[in-house]
């Protein structure tokens, strides 16, 4: 823990310095930022280290998540399985003829030279898959929900436990400069109090609300439809289910899953919550009635009570995928003395606390407003001045910079140091836990109480 949480503090330093050289008129690339960040990361190990990895689930993110992997020094792709034999061609084609590949992954677990996986299959598969490459000697990068029913996550957290390999979940913005920095300045006090936290997640394409493309050649010859299913209900190959299955129960975790999930993770992060105790979920499929069986806009509460490391707060989250305008994604840390923004750049919009009383006069008789304000004036000079908003704040991460590289340099340098990561099975468990229940919460229409130290459903 302290490796990597001293790792991040270099990221920081990192940013700021690229940000400088930047400023002085050299250009910086996000790939050098990157591979000076590893520098840094890996100095107590050797990079030169070779880590052999497989992908498991070759799709959109586990190919983008392999590109990232590889610009790790050291780490080289040697493997890789899907269901859908196009994925696998394009593999080669992306990372080279010599990758092998496969329709079944228990190959890929079986074989001695992979230290590594990457799982990038959909929701219903990542428990089962981390277990059993944990338990064949494996370490797991697997992608975020870490679960798809909150019933799975115990399983996962102590399997994790148990086989003492390094895990770490896929929501990326926990290894980002800019959650590092708004955490700092959460940790500095300078919000005040923090009394509530909205987030919201609003798209407006076909694409963004899960209307993938699906392939032409798309069969049941070219699938291995049966090993796509897995432990899901049974049923005849369905091509819209196999390459659309965000938008299906049985294999996704709907908005919630999909995408609060990312929003509990960065948030846990930044206020170093472990969860909410109470969930509500509420929403509808409003716009895209396209067959699937889950909501397009969702809206949830939860209740964090105080801890150690914040006072009780509110949490408001928001999806909604038939956004009139361009939709968009961000955070506001709503605190007594200032609001932090997170998105693309952290802000900082503050104004002191009001020291003078304020009056509200206007129905009084006038000669005693005019002699209240008389009075008032001589009394607070400043009062003016003091409800004038300082100005904002911002930071920005250096051009090019990838939090999801970094969060590779972060996994990696675990893996060769065998310190633990900061998102591992329990963290993830705690943003994944409350990400699905609030489908429970929304589907059967009730309020799910959640103890989150535990990590147990208690209502
Ligand atoms: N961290 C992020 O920002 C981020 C972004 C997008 C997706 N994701 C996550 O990544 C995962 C994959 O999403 P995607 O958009 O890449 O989906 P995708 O449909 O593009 O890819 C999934 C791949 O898994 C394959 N697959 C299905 N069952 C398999 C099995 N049993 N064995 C091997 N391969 C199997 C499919 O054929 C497909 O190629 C999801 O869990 C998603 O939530 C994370």
């Amino acid at each position: 823990m302290t490796t990597t949480r001293a790792s991040r503090r270099e990221f920081l330093k990192m940013a700021a310095v690229t940000g400088a050289a930047a400023g002085a008129g050299r250009r910086v690339t996000g790939a050098e930022a990157n591979a000076e960040s590893w520098r840094r990361v890996g100095k107590q190990v050797s990079p030169n280290d070779r880590i052999q990895i497989a992908l498991i689930g070759a799709g959109g993110q586990g190919q983008y998540d392999t590109q990232s992997a590889l610009e790790i020094p050291g780490v080289e792709l040697i493997a890789s399985a899907d269901v859908y034999d196009g994925r696998l061609v394009h593999v080669k084609e992306r990372f080279g003829a010599d990758v092998d590949t496969t329709r079944d992954y228990t190959e890929i677990l079986a074989r001695d030279d992979v230290d590594a996986i990457i799982i990038g299959t959909p929701d219903h598969w990542h428990k089962q898959i981390a277990i059993e490459a944990m338990d064949a000697g494996k370490d797991v990068y697997v992608e975020k929900p870490m679960i798809q029913k909150v019933e799975e996550g115990a399983e996962l957290v102590a399997a994790q436990t148990r086989t003492g390999r390094i895990l770490q979940v896929g929501s990326q913005r926990v290894s980002s400069v800019l959650y590092e920095h708004a955490k700092q300045i959460y940790e500095s006090g300078r919000l005040g109090e923090l009394n509530m936290i909205e987030a919201w997640w609003d798209r407006n394409s076909a694409v963004g609300a899960w209307q993938y493309t699906i392939p032409p050649d798309a069969s049941p010859e070219t699938v291995d439809w049966a090993r796509f299913l897995g432990a899901a209900p049974s049923r005849s190959f369905d091509a819209k289910r196999m390459f659309r299955w965000r938008n299906y129960q049985d294999y996704g975790t709907g908005v919630a899953g999909d995408l609060f999930v990312h929003l509990f993770s960065g948030l846990h992060y930044i206020v170093s919550a472990i969860g909410p105790t109470r969930v509500f979920a509420t929403g509808g499929l409003r716009y895209w009635k396209d067959g699937r069986d889950v909501p397009d806009v969702m809206l949830g509460l939860y209740d964090y009570p105080a801890t150690d490391s914040h006072p009780e707060f509110t949490l408001a989250l928001r999806v909604n995928f038939a956004d009139g305008a361009a939709g968009g994604s961000g955070f506001r840390f709503v605190g007594s003395d200032a609001v932090m923004s997170v998105g693309g750049s952290v802000g900082l919009t503050r104004r002191a606390r009001q020291q003078s009383p304020g009056y509200s006069i206007n129905t009084f008789p006038n000669a005693m407003q005019n002699e209240f304000l008389e009075d008032y004036k001589r009394q607070y000079p400043n009062a003016e001045r003091e409800l004038t908003p300082q100005a904002d704040e911002v930071f920005r991460a250096p051009n090019g910079y990838s939090d999801q590289v970094d969060h590779f340099g972060n996994f990696f340098a675990s893996v060769r140091s065998r310190e633990p990561v900061i998102e591992d099975a329990a963290f993830g468990f705690r943003a994944a836990g409350p990400a699905v229940l609030s489908n429970v919460s929304y589907f059967e229409k009730k309020t799910v109480h959640w103890d989150p130290e535990s990590m147990r459903v208690t209502g």
